[in-house]
């Protein structure tokens, strides 16, 4: 039997509540793929950072280094600064471990209602490809004259050929293995003169490697429109760091709500440990009420799955959630329900049993 190492980082806020509920949906999907899995919890995130203050040990980055994947439930509190724990802990790891390919998949689930009119089940089928590790998330700049009257800040977005044309020739290496075949970028060429005319150049001579994908190249302030107005004809898009972040939280809600989203940060070279996550953050605002809803976590997991290539695990994780939203059953709040985090975990580990025996 195959055996995973996992690191589990809970983190902040709702992050414990939900992790929970994606660890026990993968243990219950194991047996399918004939896998175990070796769960490494560590205790870092922000109250760590208040006892001890930083966000992980000196070390973390080696330690986790070390595990086939990193399960992360989310980082952000409200008394601490989010660019002090997010460049503590999250980002690090994205650019540490090269995962420069950020896939999030925004499905509308039948039974689940879009908050636009009348859109059918299944209508909504979209997987951002998001850049990972550079543009404007690079982390470059500085302060001048901080805490002065003409106090200045200065914030440098990275566009290289090589970080560019990775995620784009990904996206497209996906999109050719789908029914629509098509490939949306999104940009902003017409204000930022340098990187994104390099972006739009890339993704030119990238498309036209791929004759049998179709393309669209959409300014970021039309595609977030478009998103609205025909979400349904969006297949693959891809997008800068920040450009797929805006858009993911869209892309979200839009299929109903933050709790269904999931995230998977991926090194594609298998060199180092790709991270899963949902696409929501800590949730301050439902923290410690028992109702944040746990499926974006368990979608994530079930990514994680797929990443490992335990295809038949993944595909039970996927089934299961998609036949809880589609009957009657247990929903939280984000979905109109009263049921609680740990109600739907097991419901969906209930599911995933019945489909293994
Ligand atoms: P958020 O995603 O935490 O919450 C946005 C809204 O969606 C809130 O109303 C929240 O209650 C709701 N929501 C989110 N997840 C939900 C779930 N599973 N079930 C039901 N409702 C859910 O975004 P925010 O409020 O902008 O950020 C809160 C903190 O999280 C900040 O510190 C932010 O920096 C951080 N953050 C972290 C990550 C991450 O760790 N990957 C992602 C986004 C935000
Ligand atoms: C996400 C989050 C992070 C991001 C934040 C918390 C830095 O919003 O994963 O979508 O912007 O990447
Ligand atoms: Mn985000």
């Amino acid at each position: 039997m195959t055996s995973f190492h996992i690191a589990v980082i809970e983190g902040d806020g709702i992050g414990p509540e939900v992790t929970g509920e994606a660890v026990r949906a993968v243990e219950a999907a194991a047996e399918l793929s004939g896998a175990s899995f070796q769960w490494t919890h560590y205790p870092w995130g922000s109250d760590y950072y208040l006892e001890h203050g930083q966000m992980a040990s000196d070390d973390y980055l080696d330690q986790l280094a070390r595990h086939d994947a990193i399960l992360l439930g989310a980082v952000g509190h409200p008394d601490v600064q989010d660019h002090i724990t997010l460049n503590g802990l999250l980002l690090p790891i994205r650019r540490r471990f090269d995962q420069f390919v950020c896939l999030r998949p925004s499905r509308l689930y039948p039974g689940i209602e879009s908050p636009l009119r009348d859109k059918e089940p299944d209508s909504i089928d979209m997987l951002i490809y998001r850049e990972n590790t550079e543009g404007e998330y690079a982390n470059v700049g500085g302060r001048v004259y901080q805490n002065q009257t003409d106090d200045i800040a200065i914030q440098t977005a990275v566009f290289t050929r090589r970080g560019c044309e990775r995620i784009i020739r990904a996206a497209f290496e996906k999109a050719q293995t789908r029914p629509k075949k098509h490939v949306t970028s999104a940009t902003k060429s017409n204000a930022q003169g340098y990187g994104m005319v390099l972006w739009d150049e890339i993704f030119a001579e990238v498309a036209s490697q791929f004759p049998q994908v179709e393309t669209d190249s959409l300014l970021i302030d039309r595609a977030v429109m478009e998103f609205v107005r025909r979400p349904e004809t969006f297949d693959v898009v891809v997008a800068s760091n920040l450009f797929g972040d805006i858009l993911t939280d869209l892309a979200a809600i839009v299929v109903g709500s933050m709790g269904l989203a999931s995230s998977a940060n991926i090194d594609p070279t298998r060199r180092s440990p790709s991270m899963f996550e949902p696409v929501h953050g800590s949730a301050p605002d439902i923290t410690g009420q028992g109702i944040a809803n746990p499926l974006a976590a368990i979608l994530s997991a079930g990514l994680m799955l797929d990443h490992l290539q335990l295809d038949a695990a993944a595909a039970a994780i996927e089934s299961a959630v998609a036949n809880l939203l589609a009957n009657p059953g247990p929903r939280t709040p984000d979905l109109g329900g009263t049921a609680t985090t740990s109600e739907v975990g097991s419901a969906v580990a209930e599911r995933i049993q019945a489909a293994s025996q």
